[in-house]
């Protein structure tokens, strides 16, 4: 039996019960791992609440998509009981959730975790690197272009500032507050733009010499897109990877008169689901980290038991980085 953390109606963070489960053994092309550290993402709240792109299939139902662990028994070629690793977002959490102690996953979603990188940081790096190499570089990023990249203060926010200036390209960060301002400048924000108190437009296509920029990277959609594709130069694109706003959002180009205007929505399992893409953002990603320029920005750590407490806390949204759940010495 393993404590897995599972939900059996949808609703708020009190949903999520720890329940006492067999976790079985690993079938062909999956392995089992101790689970060491979880990396919480908004897919999960989304999914427990019933608003994620994918609906939930069945109750009770498992939940989570990224964390660190060793391999307790592998069923696929690579991998060795003993080995430390990470499980990144490549599978749909209506199969498999790590959201436990123990967790069965593909091996496919699976990849080995340097030495330099410990539980906590291994659970928090990849979802947010990923995401945005895979958005960004294979997206069309080049060095001198400018990425706006919003609500920055997210664990991939913070990543996307350093992806741009690992490639060379200029990252202008927003944020709703003035108190984080300061974080996304020492992530290497060349600017930052606090939306209650500044309009967006303006001030990118005063930064930009009246250009814009390249690459907007917004994760909160909504009517906000009106404004944010004002500011993507000729030839540029919108590229909206989340719903943050939970607003319809409208389609802008025709407001602007049709301009040159991409628009396009990006999940990371474009990039994870897909082996040599996978592959080609794993080796972008392990360099950055080997090299000490890709650092897990870790805002909090919660216990297995305060799963409800740290749901919460991602739902209310104070935080800098990534929310993690520690498991080690608990099981
Ligand atoms: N497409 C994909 O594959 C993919 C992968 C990972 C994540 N995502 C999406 O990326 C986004 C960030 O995820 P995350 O897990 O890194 O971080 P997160 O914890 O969801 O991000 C929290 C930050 O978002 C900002 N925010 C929250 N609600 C907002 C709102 N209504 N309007 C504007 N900003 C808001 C806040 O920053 P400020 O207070 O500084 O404004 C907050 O600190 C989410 O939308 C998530 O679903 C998408």
């Amino acid at each position: 039996m393993t404590r897995t953390v599972r939900f059996h109606e949808l609703g708020g963070p009190e949903v999520l019960k720890l329940d006492d489960v067999p976790v079985g053994e690993p079938g062909p092309g999956e392995l089992l791992i101790q689970v060491e550290a979880i990396g919480l993402n908004r897919a999960e709240a989304l999914f427990r609440s019933g608003n994620y792109i994918v609906p939930v299939e069945r109750f009770p139902s498992l939940l989570g998509a990224e964390a660190a662990g060793v391999v307790l028994t592998s069923n696929a070629p690579g991998f060795e009981p003993g080995q430390a690793v990470s499980v990144v977002p490549a599978f749909s959490m209506n199969d498999y959730g790590v959201y436990a102690e123990r967790a069965i996953v593909p091996a496919s979603a699976v990849v080995h975790r340097p030495e330099s990188v410990d539980a906590v940081a291994g659970a928090a790096v990849w979802m947010p690197y990923l995401t945005a190499y895979g958005a960004l570089v294979e997206g069309g990023l080049r060095a001198g272009d400018t990425v706006v990249i919003t609500a920055a203060s997210s664990s991939v926010g913070l990543a996307a500032i350093r992806v741009a200036n690992r490639v060379g390209a200029i990252p202008i960060a927003t944020t709703r507050t003035e108190a984080k301002k300061a974080a996304l400048l020492k992530a290497g924000a060349a600017e930052v733009i606090v939306t209650s108190a500044e309009e967006v437009a303006p001030r990118v296509l005063e930064l930009t010499g009246g250009r814009g920029a390249e690459i907007v990277f917004d994760a909160v959609a909504g009517p906000g897109v009106l404004e944010l594709a004002r500011v993507v130069a000729p030839g540029g694109t919108l590229l909206l990877y989340g719903l943050l706003s939970g607003l319809p959002t409208p389609y802008p180009g025709f407001e602007l008169g049709m301009p040159a205007l991409s628009v396009r929505t990006y999940t990371v399992h474009e990039t994870t689901t897909d082996p040599e893409r996978l592959r080609r953002a794993v080796a972008f990603v392990s360099s950055g980290l080997r090299d000490g320029v890709f650092e897990a920005a870790v805002d909090r750590v919660f216990s297995l038991d305060d799963i409800v407490e740290a749901h919460r806390y991602l739902e209310a949204g104070q935080q800098v980085g990534k929310i993690i759940v520690d498991l080690r010495g608990t099981s």
